[in-house]
C-alpha cells in the first residue's frame, strides 16, 4: 500500500517505532476481528481458530519483511504489483496486480460487510431492528455451493462503500489524529470484551480444543485448523501499509521490522484473545453470524447490556477506515498499471481540484458495492485470502530475484536471513493456500485467465509490452 506512503507525507515526515506500530494496528484490525474469528471457528477449526490465527501471524511476519524490503528499494505507487514487476517482468507483474486487485476491492466489499453486521447488532440492541431482508446477502455458501438466503440486497453494505469512495474520490485522508482516535476506539473495545467476557468463559467450552475431524479435509481437525488459518489470512492484511513507509522511517532498519513485526505481535495477541473469549463463552457451532462479537456479549447476560451497543459503535468506526485505506489503495494500483500501458489512460486521470485517481475510485467503488450488497461475508474472505497468499508470494520471490539480478541497489531495509525468510514464506503461503477449498482455486483461476486475457488484448492493441 505504497498510498499510505503518500498519505504519510506531511502528517508524519519522521516516523518512529510506535508511529509505525500504529499505522500498523490501524490498517490491520478490521472485519477479521469482529466477524472471521466466529465464522472460521464454527465451519472449520473450533476453539483451536486461536492455533490457525498464530499460524497466519507466521507467514504475515515472513512475507511482511520481504515486503518492507522492496517497498523502500521502490520509487513507484502500486505494492505488490510494482515490486514484481520490478523483478521479475510486466507479465508476471500484471498477473500479481490483478490479484491485488482482488485483494483490496474484495477485502473493501468483505469489511463493508462485516460494518453491516454490527450496524444491524447496534440498531437490535437498541430496539429498532434492521429488516433483514435490506441488510444481508441475498446469496449464501452452504457446502461450497451459492444458495439463495431470501434475503434482497445489503443495502447498509452498500451505503457504507458509497461513503467511502466519495471520500477516496474528494480525497479524504486519514490524519494522524484521526488514525490514533480510531486505533484507540478498536483497541479499547476489544481489550475490554477481552477483558470482561474472560469472567463469564466456561472452559468446558473449550473440550476438546480441537474437535474431531468429520471426515472431510478442511472441516475440524488439523486439515480445519489450516484452513481456518487460510481464512483468517485476511484479518492480517493491512501490515504491508507499515513497509511502504519504509522510506519515511527515522532508522528503517530497524523501525520497520519493529512496526512490522509489533502491530503482527499485538494483532495476534488481541486475536487469540477474542478467539478464546468467543470460543469460551458461545458453543463454537453457533458463531457463524454476521456480528459474533456482539453475540458474546449478548451470552454474558442482562447485566452487560451496555457493552453491546459500545462494541458495536466500536467495530462501526474500526470498519470505517480500513475499507477506506483499501478504497484509497486499490486505485493506485490502476494507477500504475495505466501508466505502464496496461490498462486504458483514463485510469491514470488525476482529478483537477481534487488530484485523485477518481475514475479508478468510482470504478472501484461501483464494483465493491455490488459484491458487498449481494455476496455473503465467507465468501468474500477467501477469495481475499488466495489473492493475497499469491501476491505475497511473489513478492518473497522477488526479494531473491532483485537480490540476483540487482545485488547493488541501495536497500534502506534489508530482510534478514536471506534466502531463509523468503522462502519460508514462500512455502508457508503456499501451504496456506493449499488448505482453502477447492471452489476458491476454481475462482483464482477464472480470475486469473481474465486477467491473462485482458493482458494479451491490450498488449496487441497498443505494442508497449513484452
Ligand atoms: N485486516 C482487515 C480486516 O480484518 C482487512 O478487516
Amino acid at each position: 500500500m505504497k498510498v499510505e506512503q503518500e498519505a504519510a507525507v506531511g502528517l508524519l515526515p519522521a516516523l518512529g517505532p510506535v508511529q509505525l506500530v500504529m499505522l500498523g494496528v490501524g490498517c490491520i484490525i478490521g472485519a477479521g476481528i469482529f466477524v472471521i474469528t466466529g465464522s472460521a471457528a464454527a465451519q472449520y477449526a473450533g476453539p483451536a481458530v486461536v492455533l490457525s490465527f498464530i499460524f497466519a501471524a507466521v507467514a504475515c511476519a515472513c512475507a511482511g519483511l520481504c515486503y518492507a524490503e522492496m517497498a523502500a528499494m521502490s520509487q513507484e505507487s502500486g505494492g505488490a504489483y510494482s515490486y514484481t514487476r520490478q523483478a521479475m517482468g510486466p507479465r508476471i507483474g500484471w498477473l500479481v496486480g490483478w490479484n491485488l486487485i482482488m485483494e483490496y476491492l474484495v477485502a473493501a466489499s468483505f469489511v463493508a460487510v462485516g460494518w453491516s453486521g454490527y450496524l444491524s447488532a447496534l440498531f437490535s440492541s437498541i430496539g429498532m431492528p434492521l429488516p433483514e431482508a435490506f441488510s444481508s446477502a441475498p446469496f449464501a455458501m452452504e457446502k461450497g455451493k451459492l444458495v439463495t438466503t431470501g434475503a434482497l440486497i445489503n443495502l447498509p453494505a452498500m451505503f457504507i462503500i458509497a461513503f467511502a469512495t466519495f471520500c477516496a474520490v474528494i480525497g479524504v485522508r486519514r490524519s494522524a489524529w484521526a488514525n490514533t482516535a480510531v486505533v484507540i476506539t478498536k483497541v479499547a473495545v476489544i481489550l475490554v470484551v477481552i477483558a470482561v467476557g474472560a469472567f463469564y468463559v466456561n472452559p468446558d467450552l473449550w473440550v476438546p480444543f480441537v474437535p474431531q475431524n468429520t471426515g472431510e479435509f478442511g472441516h475440524y481437525g488439523y486439515s480445519g485448523v489450516l484452513r481456518a488459518a487460510a481464512v483468517v489470512f485476511i484479518a492480517y492484511i493491512g501490515f504491508d501499509a507499515v513497509a511502504t513507509t519504509a522510506l519515511e522511517a527515522r532508522n528503517p532498519q530497524r523501525d520497520v521490522p519493529i512496526g512490522i513485526l509489533g502491530s503482527l505481535v499485538i494483532c495476534t495477541l488481541l486475536y487469540v484473545g477474542m478467539a478464546l473469549v468467543l470460543t469460551g463463552i458461545v458453543p463454537f457451532t453457533e458463531l457463524n453470524v454476521p456480528s459474533p462479537v456482539a453475540l458474546a456479549v449478548e451470552r454474558m447476560g442482562p447485566a452487560m447490556g451496555w457493552l453491546e451497543p459500545l462494541v458495536s459503535l466500536g467495530a462501526i468506526a474500526g470498519l470505517t477506515s480500513v475499507i477506506l485505506v483499501l478504497l484509497v489503495a486499490q486505485p493506485r494500483v490502476f494507477f500504475a498499471m495505466s501508466k505502464h500501458g496496461i490498462l486504458p489512460s483514463v485510469f491514470g486521470k488525476v482529478h483537477p481540484t481534487w488530484r485523485t485517481p477518481h475514475v479508478g475510485t468510482i470504478t472501484t467503488g461501483l464494483v465493491a458495492m455490488a459484491l458487498a450488497g449481494l455476496f455473503p461475508i465467507d465468501l468474500l474472505a477467501e477469495l481475499v485470502s488466495i489473492g493475497t497468499l499469491t501476491a505475497f508470494m511473489a513478492v518473497s520471490a522477488s526479494v531473491l530475484v532483485m537480490r540476483r539480478t540487482h545485488p547493488h541497489l541501495p536497500r534502506p531495509f534489508r530482510v534478514p536471513l536471506v534466502p531463509v525468510v523468503p522462502i519460508v514464506s514462500v512455502a508457508v503461503c503456499l501451504y496456506l493456500m493449499w488448505g482453502l477449498p477447492g471452489d476458491t482455486w476454481w475462482r483464482l483461476v477464472i480470475w486469473l485467465g481474465i486477467g491473462i486475457a485482458i493482458y494479451e488484448y491490450r498488449r496487441r492493441k497498443t505494442g508497449t509490452q513484452s
